[in-house]
């Protein structure tokens, strides 16, 4: 075996277990499985069993372009209620979900990305750099 062989096979299995990495831990069956299961305790009993919503009282959180606030919002929403993020008079608010950690909100954000959004998946750091600025002035 030539070093020129063994090198570039070394390159190969670097970027192989990269991507395992990656795929392992964006949305791995945990995650999936925790964001579902919180999903299903905690949020659909308004936005319902499979996120279509409830007519004008709960938004439809399957179309993620109709959403009445950006995603570095979601996390702060989530937590706070929509009181803190939404400052429009609303039929009904959202209430505070102060006890869901970050992890969990990723989760939960994960979930529904891996069944509607089909965006980059959702990391950690965002929804901690994003719950930092929950209390920033609104604009
Ligand atoms: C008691 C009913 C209720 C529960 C439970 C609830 N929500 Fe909501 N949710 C609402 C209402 C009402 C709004 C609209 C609030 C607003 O826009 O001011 C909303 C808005 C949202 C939005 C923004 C949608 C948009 O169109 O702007 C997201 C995302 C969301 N909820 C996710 C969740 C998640 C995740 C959970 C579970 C952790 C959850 N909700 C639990 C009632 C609820």
């Amino acid at each position: 075996m030539s070093s020129g062989y063994s090198m570039s096979n070394r390159v190969l299995f670097a970027t192989a277990a990269g991507l395992l990495l990656l795929t392992c831990c964006d949305l791995s069956t945990q995650v999936y499985k925790e964001g579902k299961s919180i999903y299903e305790r905690q949020c659909s009993s308004c936005h319902g069993n499979n996120q279509e919503g409830f007519g004008k009282l709960y938004p439809s959180l399957t179309d993620a372009s109709k959403f009445s606030v950006p995603f570095e919002k979601i996390p702060c929403l989530i937590r706070l209620g929509s009181g803190a993020v939404n400052p429009e008079d609303r039929l009904i608010a959202m209430p505070a979900f102060p006890e869901l950690t970050e992890v969990e909100i990723t989760n939960v954000l994960n979930f529904l990305n891996s069944v509607h959004w089909k965006l980059p998946a959702f990391h950690l750091k965002h929804t901690s750099q994003w719950l930092l600025q929950c209390t920033a002035p609104q604009k």
